[in-house]
This record gives structure tokens, sequence and C-alpha cells, in this order.
């Protein structure tokens, strides 16, 4: 997809990652940005520095566990701006302190709704938007954590697996509503997410060991790997690692994932 001109919608697009991304699709002459949060001061900010780089933008106060909300979001979008092309469901939290299994009941259900459903609602939506302007592109951001136990925080680790195999099944999107669905998986990135898994001030302990061997991403590396997916139409049904430079060598690092299984190509009537 050529970025020039379109309409995107970014979830968790006050901060971090999410904004990033915003910023890095200004940068690839994206039309207009829209972004969903619950952080408006944030949000706000994101918008004018959005503008500053000559794309339009618009925030809108989404909390994306609320399916009614995430319409809202999108319908905010086409009202704006006539469509939405690139969709970037990205909004997700840790479960912070107390970890796993202390935690209170309601906080579990609290990052699956956001993590796991943010996730499907967006999707849902954006395929009703972009089937009537002929198609588009979603990615949905899960993690490395999706691959592997994490005791201290399962219900990141679940849900992120959950996100990685709801976007495999969505690949017959393409086939039918002519909207590539992706995942991307930031390796451990320098954001605000690393204090949130422990208190808000600093990271989880279970966390710190990990965090002192290995050398952080930068949100700029995870841009510029969903921009790579956003522009070659070839990538559908993928989830693209973006891997820590020191376990690669000294460069950030991408391993293309893809569901090739049998199932998979039945599905796809192959
Ligand atoms: N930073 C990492 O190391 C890392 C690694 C792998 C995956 N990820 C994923 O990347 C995504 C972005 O995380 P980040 O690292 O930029 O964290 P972050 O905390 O800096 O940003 C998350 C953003 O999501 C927003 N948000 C939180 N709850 C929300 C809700 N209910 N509705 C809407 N917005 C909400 C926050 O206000 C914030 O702006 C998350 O899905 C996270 O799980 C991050």
């Amino acid at each position: 997809m050529d970025i020039a001109g379109k309409v995107a919608v970014v979830t968790g697009g006050s901060a971090g990652i999410g904004l990033a991304i915003a910023k890095a699709l200004a940068d690839a002459g994206a039309g207009a940005i829209v972004i969903g949060d619950i952080d408006d001061t944030k949000g706000e900010a994101a918008v004018a520095g959005i503008i500053d780089k000559g794309a339009k933008s618009v925030y809108k106060h989404t909390d994306v566990s609320n399916a009614d909300k995430v319409r809202a979001l999108y319908e905010e979008a086409v009202n704006n701006f006539g469509q939405v092309d690139i969709a970037f469901n990205n909004a997700g939290i840790m479960l912070g302190e107390p970890g796993w299994p202390d935690v209170g009941i309601e906080q579990v259900g609290r990052v699956v709704k956001i993590n796991l459903l943010g996730v499907m609602y967006g999707t849902r939506v954006a395929v009703d938007v972009m089937s009537k302007t002929g198609g588009g592109i979603v990615i949905n951001t899960a993690s490395p954590a999706g691959f592997g136990p994490m005791p201290n925080d399962p219900m990141y680790s679940s849900t992120k697996a959950a996100i990685i195999n709801f976007s495999f099944s969505c690949v017959t999107l393409q086939a039918s509503h002519n909207i590539r669905v992706n995942t991307i998986m930031p390796g451990v990135t320098d954001t605000a997410i690393l204090n949130k898994s422990g208190d808000g001030n600093a990271p989880a302990e279970w966390l710190q060991p990990l965090l002192g061997m290995i050398n952080i991403l930068t949100v700029e590396d995870i841009a510029k790997g969903a921009i790579d997916v956003i522009e070659d139409d070839s990538r559908v049904g993928e989830a693209l690692s973006i891997e820590n430079p020191a376990e690669t060598g000294g460069e950030v690092g991408y391993i293309r994932l893809k569901d090739n299984t049998a199932f998979h190509e039945r599905a796809l009537g192959r």
C-alpha cells in the first residue's frame, strides 16, 4: 500500500509504540491519522505533533475495551476524513502489581478486555468501514511474549498469544474483503509499559533481570517494521517479530512468521 494520502486509525496512539507509528505514518505521507486513547493530554499533544508533520489528525477519547467506543472512533475517522485505509489495533496493558496469582479478579478481566477484545473490536469495525471503500490493512500489536510462558503475567502473554492466532485466522479477509490482517510482535521496547509492569515507577522485580541483559529497542525500530508491513502488499497473515539487536548480532532483526498449516491452506481454498 502506498501510504501517501491514506487515512489511519491508531489505538494507544497517545504514547509509546502507537505514537511512534502515528508519526511514522505522517512521515510517510499519510493524509490523516486518528488517535484513540484514554490519555487525553498526551493524545492532544500527539495530534499537534502529527499536524506539524503535515498530516491531518484528530484525537478521540476511546477505551478499546468498550465495543461502542471503538465503533465511535472509526465513525469519527469516517466523519472527518471519509474513510479508513489503515487500522492499527495497538493499545495494550500489562497486569502490574500485584502480579499473578495475587492480582484482583477485576484486573484479570481488564487486561483481557483491553488487550484481546480491544483488538477484536477494532478489527471487526475496520472490516465494516473498509468494506465500503474497497479494503485496507489491519495491524494488530501482539508480542513475542505470546510464544512462551510468563508466570508473573500470564494475562499479558496469553492475550498476546490469542492476538497472534486471531490475526492468523483473519487471513481469509483478504480474499473476502480485500483486507490484509497482520501482527507485529515488538521485542522489549523503551516505553512506559515497562514501568507499568511494576508499580508505575519502575519495572516489576521479575522483569528487571531481563532488562539488564538485553539491548532495549526504540519505538522507532518498531515503527519501521510496521511501515514495512503496510507498504508491502504481499504480506498478509504474517506475524512480524521485531528482535532485539543483542540477539541478532547488532542490528534490529525481523522474523516473519506465517501460518502455513494445511488447515490454513484449506481455509484459503488452495
Ligand atoms: N514496550 C514493549 O516492550 C512492548 C513489547 C511487545 C508488545 N508491546 C505492545 O505494544 C503496545 C503498545 O505498548 P507501549 O509499549 O507503547 O506502551 P505504552 O504504555 O507506552 O502505550 C500504551 C498506550 O495505550 C493506551 N491505553 C491503555 N489502555 C487503553 C485503553 N483501555 N484504551 C485505549 N488506549 C489505552 C495508553 O494510554 C498508552 O497511550 C501494547 O499492545 C503492548 O502490549 C510493547
